[in-house]
């Protein structure tokens, strides 16, 4: 049999001046950005590189190019270029890079999957790695460490409809599996659907060795609006634990401050004729002030509105309720004011963070969906100052943050850097693509512009326990998916 000249894993030789992270390989047939490959180093060790760039080059100048398509048969030769990014070996726990570059004319290989799986750090840990997926083109189960997510925050970062709530899915998905204490600030009312089995019969299920399964034991719901949300549980905030401000937020108000004066007097008059004073008595209170003109009257209106909305109640909703060990906590917001929201969440998020650092409640996961709102990069929520709090001090009292946000420059930067995990997908508003490229080490222009373009259901993943940024294919849901795009013409 005669002996093959190339290998078969052989897919170019490098070319040029080569530098000690980067160098250009001739490839004998195209090859998909991304790919991962393998060079010997002097010591003939295999060394794991990525393709970042490739190039078609060919001799079809414009004028030959009209005649083909005039019909003519002109020949075409050309010859594919590739720019490759050096990922490094590993020696122990550490991934190094060759301190001497590779000699041009050394073979380029398509690396094998157990080096790719050995310096991108990819194994198997049945007791922190939370599954999300598989590497894009291989049969490699990508794991996030849970401690890294929970320690270190983590950001789901797309445009609008790009697979972030499936994604923040199926990571809680693997929170409740490894009985991870979650709560979910969920403004849409999408995360209930985790409760039942995925009825979707995934093309690839098998694939990714993912069954069907419903959490129903493990999830429980709270609304402040029990009517529009019926498998929750009420919401509640007790009026005594409320100032005049949060009252007057809670009652709709948004110029709080005209009718700053006039509540403060209404509730220590009220607190005084007695403790244990409901919102009836602070309505009679201000329909029985003498020439109270407008802002009572007004004040009394919005107090009877507030009456009927149930949001308040003598003994409001414990901690103790709210945060269950093991379970998974959602707080649907869906029907709410944007301003009662964000009250709310500074109320809960305020609670979790004391609570934690006193260590009355369990070490705790909190997803935050529509951060942007939360904590913006310009302007004031309510909610901003605790958020940021978290964000940078969260950790030292295993209070974890997951922020999920369409767009990424609009989120608090210090909130965003602190995410030591990001999980991206598609994403192509410029200003976020900036803002992402910015705030991620080891970025190279071709993930970049790999980002604008990835299929739904990849996702770049940096951090969570990884060396170097990769492309995953995100795993089917066990659980239904509750935010369905809605179809406005029924059809396949
Ligand atoms: N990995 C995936 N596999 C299959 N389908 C997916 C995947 N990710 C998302 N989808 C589908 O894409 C659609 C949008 O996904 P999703 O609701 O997660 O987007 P989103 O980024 O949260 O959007 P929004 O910004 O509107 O909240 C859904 O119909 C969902 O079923
Ligand atoms: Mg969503």
């Amino acid at each position: 049999m005669p002996t093959a000249l190339v290998a078969p894993t052989e897919v170019g030789r490098i070319y040029g001046d080569v530098g000690l992270g980067e160098f250009r390989v001739s490839l004998a047939a195209p090859l998909e950005r991304g790919e991962y490959l393998s060079v010997e180093d002097e010591t003939r060790r295999p060394v794991l590189c990525q393709l970042d760039d490739v190039e078609r080059r060919s001799d079809l100048n414009m004028e030959r190019a009209s005649q083909l398509a005039r019909g003519a048969a002109i020949p075409v030769s050309e010859s594919f270029f590739g720019k490759v990014r050096v990922v490094g070996y590993r020696e122990g726990s550490v991934v190094k890079v060759p301190q001497i570059p590779f000699r041009p004319g050394s073979s380029v290989h398509r690396a094998g999957e157990e080096l790719i799986a050995e310096v991108l750090g990819i194994r198997h840990n049945p007791v922190t790695g939370a599954y999300v997926g598989l590497l894009r083109g291989h049969n490699l189960r990508v794991e996030l460490d849970i401690n890294a997510l929970v320690q270190r925050h983590v950001s789901v970062l797309a445009k609008t409809g790009g697979g972030k709530s499936y994604l923040v899915g199926v990571l809680l998905e693997e929170f409740l599996r490894h009985r991870v204490t979650c709560v979910i600030i969920d403004p849409h009312g999408e995360y209930g659907s985790i409760r039942y089995k995925s009825e979707h019969a995934p093309r690839d299920r098998a694939r990714f060795g993912v069954e069907a399964q419903g959490f129903r034991d493990q999830v429980q719901e709270f609304s402040p609006d029990t009517s529009l949300n019926p498998e929750a549980r009420p919401l509640t905030f007790s009026l005594g634990n409320l100032d005049a401000r949060e009252l007057l937020t809670f009652m709709g108000f948004t110029n709080v401050r005209s009718y700053l004066s006039p509540m403060k007097s209404l509730l220590e008059a009220a607190a005084s004729a007695n403790p244990d004073f409901t919102v009836k008595d602070l309505i009679r209170a201000a329909r029985n002030v003498q020439e109270g003109g407008v802002s009572y009257e007004s004040i009394a209106e919005r107090l009877e509105y507030l009456d009927e909305t149930r949001l308040l109640a003598p003994r409001g909703t414990s901690l103790s309720d709210l945060v269950v060990e093991g379970k998974m906590t959602i707080i649907n917001l869906r029907g709410v004011a944007p301003d009662v929201q964000e009250l709310i969440v500074t109320r809960v998020a305020t609670s979790f963070f004391e609570q934690r650092k006193r260590g009355k409640i369990p070490p705790l996961f909190v997803v935050l969906e529509e951060a942007h709102n939360f904590c913006p990069q310009q302007g004031q929520a309510a909610c901003s100052r605790i958020l940021k709090t978290i964000a940078s001090e969260g950790r030292k009292f295993g209070l974890g943050m997951c922020v999920v946000s369409q767009r990424p420059a609009r989120v608090d930067k210090s909130v965003l850097s602190q995410c030591a995990t990001q999980l991206i997908l598609q994403v192509t508003n410029p200003l976020d693509v900036k803002a992402i490229a910015s705030s991620i080490e080891g970025l190279t222009d071709g993930m970049t512009e790999m980002i604008q373009g990835l299929p739904i259901g990849t996702c770049l993943v940096t951090g969570g326990g990884f060396h170097t940024p990769l492309f995953c294919e995100v795993r089917p849901r066990a659980s239904r998916h509750g935010g369905e795009s809605v179809k406005i013409v029924p059809g396949s």
